[in-house]
């Protein structure tokens, strides 16, 4: 994507180069000077790009201030312009310090993403930047590239829709991570489901024509160790809501009910190609929620592999009933630690609008862990209370638990219904991405992505 050039001169020809705006090091000050301006004659914009007026062979100069590649909101009109650039450009790396390549390379690999492939004209092209430098920069480069393009695959499943992308094609994507060193994904089928009494999972797959698949990454970077991370992300291909159907204004943009699945694949992309010393694992239950001829009614009654029943009151808090198998089986298979992701709730979004994603544990180090990570990467991160009485909303006159409480809370009841699926002893953190995963302006976001990752590399 990006082609390394041995040396550049000013006086090559070259559309656009692009340099720090910072005037304390002698690659830009040289471009600066060559154009015959001030530095102080530019304005405070994160980005700026300026006629070369025949001073030089190229025709344009693009300042970035370096500062803002690590600011969440400025670092957006930086990607913009870079995506705005035309073919045949140069990034000057030696005008940038050290620290900020990585998130630089991060912002340029970002700025290539298109979701076009729908588009039958009027295709913007990504425009093949070149960079050169003096200094070896080969690693800082490399975890930029890698953070940018795990972003982009979650941004580009999130935002393919449900009759390109269903559960036995996410699987077929997940699979394809068997590429990577220390990789290895397995698919489970229905029937391998059913063995495993996966019956909150499979009812909701109940009025789907499409197969359910139960998917399994691991990635072994420590083989010296037992402890292993298990990231499950809810993989609700499509959720109309079943007989409990969403209406016209809620259900578009429930393509994006993946969000979690494609927010740890992205995850555990960026952890294994960076070679992370940890044992992640990423455990998906996929399927779309729909009406059907078999489709699942309120009354009915599941059992989830824990042997917990649960009746159903809503056919549109489907999520959590995924996520109750998708969690017994983490822990069946060794997770010592379970971070769970998931849009799970309209009611984060009631509380927290798309600023932060809602995050639950039950046990308050590793959040704090997990906090660290999120402001290492400039991600924000809120945590939501587990109360008594949002557990007791969950009481059920015919089973174990009802899937659904309240008018208030909902957030938290969805959580409290999570937590009874984890071990009382086993570190568990629920984040509720409903709100921060996907708008109806750019589309997926791919937040958290770089967070869970910084947990680990
Ligand atoms: N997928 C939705 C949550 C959602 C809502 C995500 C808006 C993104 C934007 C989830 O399955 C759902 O329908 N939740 C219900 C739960 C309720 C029935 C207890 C909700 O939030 O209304
Ligand atoms: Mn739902
Ligand atoms: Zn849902």
């Amino acid at each position: 994507m990006f082609n390394k050039q041995e040396t550049f001169k000013l006086t090559e020809e070259k559309k656009t180069i692009i340099v720090a705006k910072q005037g304390d090091n002698p690659v830009s000050k040289m471009v600066i000077e060559s154009l015959g301006i001030h530095l102080e004659d530019l304005n405070d914009a994160s980005f700026s790009k300026v006629q070369s007026l025949g001073k030089i062979p190229a025709k344009w100069v693009v300042f970035i201030n370096q500062e803002d590649l690590t600011n969440n909101k400025k670092v957006k009109s930086i990607t913009k312009g870079l995506a705005s650039l035309k073919e045949d450009s140069v990034v000057l790396l030696d005008s940038f310090k050290e620290t900020t390549i990585t998130p630089l390379f991060e912002t340029l690999t970002k700025a290539e993403y298109r979701f076009n492939k729908f588009k039958t004209e009027d295709k913007p092209k990504t425009n093949g930047i070149a960079y050169t430098t003096t200094k070896n920069l080969d690693q800082a480069i490399h975890e930029g590239i890698v953070f940018g393009e795990a972003i982009n695959h979650t941004r580009e499943l999130i935002n393919t829709p449900y009759n390109y992308l269903n559960a036995e094609k996410l699987a077929e994507y997940a699979e394809a991570l068997n590429s990577i060193p220390n990789v290895s994904v397995k698919i489970y089928e229905k029937s391998d489901c059913e063995s495993m009494n996966m019956g909150a999972f499979l009812g909701v797959n109940k009025g789907s024509t499409d197969a359910p698949k139960l998917i399994h990454v691991t990635y072994t970077g420590n083989s010296d160790s037992d402890e292993q991370t298990a990231l499950v992300g809810k993989g609700v291909m499509y959720d109309t809501g079943g007989y409990s159907l969403k209406t016209p204004q809620s259900m578009p943009s429930m393509k994006m009910d993946m969000g979690g699945a494609a927010t740890v694949l992205g995850a555990i992309e960026a952890i294994a190609r960076l070679e992370a010393k940890a044992n992640v694992s990423v455990v998906i239950a996929a399927t779309d929620n729909r009406i059907g001829d078999n489709a699942v009614v309120p009354d009915d009654i599941l059992t989830s592999a824990k042997g917990l029943t649960i009746e159903i009151v809503s056919t549109d808090a489907e999520g959590r009933l995924t996520l109750a198998d998708a969690l017994w089986f983490a822990q069946e298979k060794g997770a010592t630690r379970l971070i769970d992701v998931a849009t799970l709730t309209g009611a984060v979004v009631a509380a927290l609008g798309d600023a932060y994603t809602g995050a639950f544990t039950n046990n308050e180090t590793f959040l704090n862990e997990l906090q660290q990570a999120a402001k290492e990467v400039n991600e924000d991160i809120w945590q939501l209370p587990i109360h008594d009485k949002y557990r007791e909303e969950l009481k059920s006159f015919s089973a174990d638990m009802t899937n659904k409480g309240g008018r208030m809370a909902g957030a938290s009841i969805a959580a409290a219904f999570l937590e009874k699926f984890v071990d009382n002893d086993r570190p568990w953190i629920h984040l509720d991405i409903a709100g921060s995963s996907y708008n109806s302006k750019e589309g997926a976001t791919g937040r958290i992505v770089k967070t869970l990752a910084k947990l680990f590399v």
